[in-house]
């Protein structure tokens, strides 16, 4: 891609002549906007011949290199499963931002403000029950399209050279997921979340040697009080949507660079 910097008078002209669909002419015009303030061309420039550094260097594929690409996949459809994933993530992180505009994360009370406030979206809040359920299905739609792409991934051999580094960060992704799951689990501040971290204070317990710290950092002691309910809190609307949301861009940046694997 190469456009040449011309002045506002010229490029208006040089799009008129081009005789482009109003959605060129859009997307031209915002491009050449927004290069003029920010020399973003240049930017894609550097990511073009990135771009291509990264591909030239890798192997052949099994289509290129036996001329299968007039084959069909029946697996095909199971390749749309991490964006499945993706998706059930953004729909996810919506609902939840929303939701936060209602929930706050405090024990005080009897029933506790935090379950006080679920009661409310459910009840009263309009459209409160359709945005916590909302809110639910797509994690829970998360985790189950994640372990699916993960089978798809390892079925396929996916995971192999040169994708070894793509799997490791989906164990991560993976993993993380599950930690999404558990301290959104505890945000009611219900029965069911209430011995959820029961078991999580036991189980932190149990690691040998330093159980008792780990109880400590993660739950905020070894029952559960309001500092196990803000540090759920944090971990579930802060430090995850940041680090989840930056290694999913990674993943599938790397998904872009490296081309999807097809089956070995
Ligand atoms: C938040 C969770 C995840 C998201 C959003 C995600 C997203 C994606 C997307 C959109 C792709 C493109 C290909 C496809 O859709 O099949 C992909 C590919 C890949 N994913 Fe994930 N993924 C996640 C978790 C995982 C897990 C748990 C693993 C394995 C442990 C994994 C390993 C891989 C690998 C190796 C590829 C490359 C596959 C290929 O090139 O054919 N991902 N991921």
């Amino acid at each position: 891609m190469s456009i040449e910097r011309k002045d506002e008078h010229d490029h208006g002209e040089w799009l008129r002549e081009k005789e482009l669909t109003p959605i060129e002419t859009t997307f031209l015009t915002t491009l050449i906007w927004m290069d003029k303030r920010f020399r973003i061309v240049d930017y894609l420039e550097i990511l073009e011949t990135l771009y291509y550094r990264v591909n030239l260097q890798m192997p052949k594929s099994h289509t290129e290199q036996y001329g299968l690409d007039n084959k069909f996949w029946y697996w095909y459809p199971l390749y749309a499963l991490g964006s499945f994933s993706t998706i059930a993530y953004v729909v996810a992180a919506v609902s939840g931002a929303l939701l936060g505009f209602y929930y706050s994360p405090s024990t005080a009370g009897d029933p506790t403000a935090a379950y006080n406030q679920l009661a409310y979206i459910m009840v009263d809040l309009n459209f409160g029950f359709m945005l916590r359920s909302i809110h639910r299905w797509a994690a829970q739609v998360m985790v189950a399209a994640v372990f699916l792409h993960m089978l798809r991934v390892y079925f396929t051999g996916a995971y192999k050279e040169p994708r070894e580094v793509n799997w490791i960060l989906g164990i991560i992704l993976i993993s993380l997921t599950m930690v999404f799951g558990y301290t959104g689990y505890l945000l009611p501040w219900d029965q069911l979340a209430f011995w959820a971290g029961q078991i999580g204070v036991e189980m932190s317990l149990s690691v040998p040697l330093i159980g008792e710290w780990v109880a400590q950092l993660l739950f905020g002691g070894f029952s559960l009080s309001q500092a196990t309910l803000q540090r759920m809190y944090i971990l579930h609307v802060f430090l995850l949507p940041f680090v989840v949301t930056t290694l999913i861009a990674v993943h599938i940046g790397i998904v872009w660079m490296q081309g999807i694997a097809e089956p070995h």
